[in-house]
Parts: structure tokens; C-alpha cells; sequence
């Protein structure tokens, strides 16, 4: 947990543990700042010196010193230089400098720090903007997945109380970036929270039902069909997928509605897979068990709906999140079983480990018939083919739509969820043709672009919609080197739909 004030008396009048400033690269070390921490950390220039500490991004300097004879510690948080980034690296040296203040706390029993805050100009963003970054920043680092840890020194999890100290004059937008920062925060750490937990502790009841408490406690309209609906209403897909679990399959429908007039409705639909096992087409031993992570696609959505109840966006938006469980049993779909979706469609199933787009089909299908969105956004960690193509670091976004890919490249850039758009072109739509069926879910290996070929097989259950697709297996969980995650979950697309609904034109 996270405490967070604001104040605008300076950081050595704080009474805390920790004490933080943040230092471009080539600072002045004869600066007024340097001068004044020297009273408690001298002689701070020296030691800077001798640990060729020069500011350079993702590097730090923690320094011991005494009040009196009370031992305090500065963290001083190199930023690069900024001149020399673009705007969204800027931002992000911000993001992975705070990040090191938790790892760094995590080491000692500070839990009291004070944080000077730096001048939003010269990150790009302005003062409620990076007291927003602050705050979630700070509460994503400090997350860590401890439920079944039982040493209590291996258990990172703390409750830290942080002062952010600033000029009077931006007191009051700083209020409302702390605001903003903890719900974002708090939605992010419960995205990472459901995906981290073991597929026997997350099935798709369980999930289906965090979103319906959800729904009751932030006043979303809810809808969650079973099983037995799902069958009824001629789901074929989520029904193939479930039907070797012993797990019962969920579709979730949360509804947040603006009070701002002629506002348009987005639908974000995201993959829930509890456990991917592939099905008959079982996986390979080797990294099957980082497939509780394959329903990161829905857990975005669903806490991504929780953030905006409170954010308040003038759009409305659908979240769906189709859930189910990918076992292989003698109930199980096969290879060669062909299945009818809801908006009449059908697809052979040639591979049950191509599952997402099978399960996503009914969904979009679904807003598309009862919702008819002005946009659709489908968030999945659909194909290993994207994971190895842009590895950690970016998540694909494919559509034919020019000002969905601009507005979701934007809201990218400020949000630092990172995206890189792939060629959608209509020339590799004929890799999903099949001759049985409307569609295969396995795409002819001659066109080999799986992840886009996903992308064409979705599109088929937009409709008329104009529609983009995010594929999130490379970016949903242990992305390596970034100060802020840790192994295990990301939550990517929570920071990502917050910044682009928010900021809708
Ligand atoms: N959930 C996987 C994709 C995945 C792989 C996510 C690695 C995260 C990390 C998905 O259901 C899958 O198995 N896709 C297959 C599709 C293929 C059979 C057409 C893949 O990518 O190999
Ligand atoms: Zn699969
Ligand atoms: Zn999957």
C-alpha cells in the first residue's frame, strides 16, 4: 500500500527514512541543491565523484548521512540526459528512476521517504501529469506477487508513505495527479494480481466474478453469462474451448456509461484464457506454466472498466472478457472439429492451441449485435509469433483504421505502454481460408505472419466496426530490465486504455 502527501515545505524539512532528488546528466555539483543536501551528506560532491555518478539514466546513488543522530539516506535518481531523448524515453527515464527508489527501499527498512519532485517541463508532461506517473509508478513497484510466500524476509510487500514535495502553485494539480496515479495504480497491481495467481486459484468462475463485484461496487451495468447461457445462445467457439476443462467458461459484459452527450461507444474485448495448455495440440512441457498468464487480454479490460468508473472518460465503453479454461480430455474439441460461432460464422478447428480467436469471436460477435460500438479494440496474448517478432518491449497493433492506430499510438507514447503497428494489409487474409469451413484457426504456413494472420481471423467478427487488434504475448508478463515490473505479470493495457479513453478527441 501506498500513502501519499503533498506538500510544498522543502524535502530537508521532511521527517522521513528515505530522501529522494532526481539529477539530469552533467548536473552541476556546485548547484544551491548539492550544497544544501552536503549539510546532511558530506561531503556529497566527493562521493558522487568516486562512484562516477554523473546522472545518466537508470543509474543511482544512494548515500548515507546523519540528522543529528537520526541516520537518514539520499537516493539521488539519475534522469539521462533529456535533451537528447525523445519525448516518450523522457518520460519513461522518469518511470524507471522511480522504480529504483522501491528496489532500492526493498534492501533496507526505509518506508518513510520524501520525493523532491523534479519540473514536469523538462519531462515533457505537466505537474498533474507527473504526480500521476509518481504515484502509479511508485504503487507498481512496490507490487509484489507474495500470497504464497511464507518466509517473512522474502516477502517484499510493504506500505510505504511518500511526501511529495513541490511549489505551492502546482499544490493543487498535483492533488488530482495523486488521485488519478492511485486508481490507475491500484487497477494495474490487481491486472498483475489475477495473473500471477495460480490457474487452479483463478478459474474462470473466479474471475468472472471479480468483475461482477466489481460492477456492484462501482455501479457499471453487468452481464455474466454461464455455461449452459453460452451453449443456449450458440457460442461455439468459447464453448470448444472450455469443453475439455472441468472448468465451467464465463462471458463477462461490464458497461460504463458517460454522462457527456453523442459520446461515442468503444468496445475492448480481452482474451481470458485461465490456462493454456493448448489442448489436444498440447504445448511442449517448457513454459506451459507461464500460460495462467493468457488471460492478461481480459484481466486489462476488466480492471481497466474499474479505473475508468472513477475516471470518468466522455466516451462510453463496453468491456467484454470471454473466460475459459484450454484442457485436453476425452471431452476435449479435436483437430479437425469444425464449431459455429454466434454471429453464424463458422472455422475448423485445425490446431486447439490457436484458442484465443476462437473464444474473442463470440465476444466481438456479441458487442457487435447488442452494442453496434463506434469502435472495437480486441487486447489478447494471442500468438507467439508477436512475442518473437518485437520481443518484451512492444505489444503488435494491427488495423486497416488510421485514426484508431493513431489515437492507441498516442495514448502509447504518454502512457508507456509501449506498441508498435504491423502491416495489416489485405494480402494476407487469404492465409486463414479453409476448405470445409469459412475459416481456419490455423493459418497457412506459406504466408507465415501468425500474429497478422490472428489479426485476419478476428476480423471476420467486427462486423462493419472499425476495429483494432493488440497482441500482448510478448508484453504481458516477465518483461526483463524495466526497475518498475518484476517477473510475473505487467498488466499491459491497463495504463494504455486509461490514456486513451481518457484523452478521446
Ligand atoms: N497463448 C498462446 C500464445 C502465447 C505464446 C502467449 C507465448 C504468450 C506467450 C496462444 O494461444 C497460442 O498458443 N498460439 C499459437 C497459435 C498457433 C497454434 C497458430 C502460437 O502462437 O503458437
Ligand atoms: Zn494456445
Ligand atoms: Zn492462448
Amino acid at each position: 500500500m501506498l500513502h501519499i502527501t503533498v506538500t510544498e515545505k522543502s524535502l530537508m524539512n521532511q521527517h522521513v527514512d528515505g530522501y529522494v532528488v532526481f539529477c539530469e546528466e552533467g548536473f552541476d555539483f556546485s548547484s544551491h541543491r548539492v550544497q544544501q543536501l552536503s549539510e546532511w551528506y558530506s561531503p556529497l560532491q566527493e562521493i558522487m565523484r568516486q562512484r562516477h555518478f554523473t546522472g545518466k539514466a537508470n543509474t543511482t546513488c544512494v548515500v548515507a548521512g546523519v540528522d543529528g543522530q537520526r541516520p537518514v539516506t539520499l537516493i539521488v535518481l539519475g534522469v539521462g540526459n533529456l535533451d537528447t531523448y525523445r519525448q516518450e524515453d523522457r518520460i519513461e527515464n522518469y518511470r524507471r528512476a522511480l522504480g529504483h527508489i522501491i528496489r532500492i527501499a526493498e534492501k533496507t527498512t526505509i518506508t518513510k521517504l520524501a520525493i523532491e519532485m523534479p519540473q514536469a517541463e523538462r519531462f515533457g508532461v505537466d505537474a498533474c501529469r507527473l504526480a500521476q506517473e509518481t504515484v502509479t509508478i511508485l504503487d507498481m513497484a512496490s507490487y509484489h506477487f507474495d500470497t504464497f510466500i511464507t518466509e517473512p524476509s522474502r516477502r517484499l510487500s510493504r506500505d510505504y508513505s511518500v511526501v511529495l514535495c513541490t511549489h505551492l502553485d502546482h499544490k493543487a494539480e498535483i492533488e488530482v495527479g495523486v488521485e488519478f496515479g492511485l486508481r490507475i495504480g491500484h487497477a494495474v497491481n490487481q491486472a498483475r494480481l489475477w495473473c500471477d495467481l495460480p490457474p487452479v486459484n483463478l478459474t474462470p468462475t473466479e474471475l468472472a466474478e471479480h468483475a461482477a463485484r466489481i460492477a456492484k461496487v462501482h455501479n457499471l451495468g453487468f452481464k455474466i453469462f454461464d455455461k449452459k447461457s453460452i451453449i443456449d445462445m450458440g457460442m461455439g467457439g468459447i464453448h470448444a474451448v472450455s469443453k475439455g476443462s472441468a472448468e465451467e467458461p464465463r462471458l463477462v459484459v461490464l458497461e460504463y456509461k458517460t454522462e457527456h452527450p453523442g459520446a461515442p461507444t468503444i468496445a475492448l474485448v480481452g482474451k481470458g484464457v485461465t490456462f493454456d495448455s493448448g489442448g489436444l495440440s498440447i504445448k511442449p512441457a517448457s513454459g506451459m506454466e507461464t500460460m495462467k498468464d493468457d488471460m492478461a487480454g481480459a484481466a486489462a479490460v476488466i480492471s481497466t472498466m474499474e479505473a475508468i468508473s472513477h475516471l470518468k472518460p466522455r466516451v462510453n465503453v463496453i468491456g467484454l472478457a470471454p473466460i475459459a479454461e484450454n484442457m485436453p480430455s476425452g471431452t476435449a474439441t479435436r483437430p479437425g472439429d469444425i464449431i459455429r460461432f454466434y454471429n453464424g460464422k463458422t472455422a475448423e478447428v485445425r490446431n486447439t492451441d490457436a484458442e484465443g480467436r476462437l473464444i474473442l469471436a463470440d465476444a466481438m460477435s456479441y458487442a457487435v449485435k447488442h452494442y453496434t460500438p463506434d469502435y472495437m479494440v480486441t487486447i489478447a496474448t494471442l500468438t507467439g509469433s508477436c512475442a518473437y517478432a518485437l520481443g518484451p518491449f512492444y505489444a503488435g497493433l494491427m488495423t486497416q483504421n488510421d485514426f484508431l492506430a493513431d489515437s492507441l499510438l498516442q495514448a502509447s507514447r504518454e502512457s508507456g505502454d509501449r506498441l508498435w503497428r504491423l502491416p495489416f494489409h489485405d494480402d494476407y487474409r487469404a492465409a486463414i481460408r479453409n476448405d470445409v469451413a469459412d475459416l481456419s484457426n490455423d493459418s497457412s504456413a506459406r504466408y507465415r505472419a501468425g500474429a497478422i494472420t490472428a489479426g485476419f481471423f478476428l476480423s471476420h467478427f467486427a462486423g462493419d466496426v472499425p476495429f483494432v487488434h493488440l497482441d500482448i504475448a510478448g508484453t504481458a508478463f516477465d518483461v526483463p530490465d524495466m526497475s518498475y515490473y518484476r517477473s510475473g505479470a505487467t498488466a499491459f493495457g491497463v495504463r494504455l486504455f486509461v490514456d486513451f479513453l481518457m484523452n478521446w478527441k
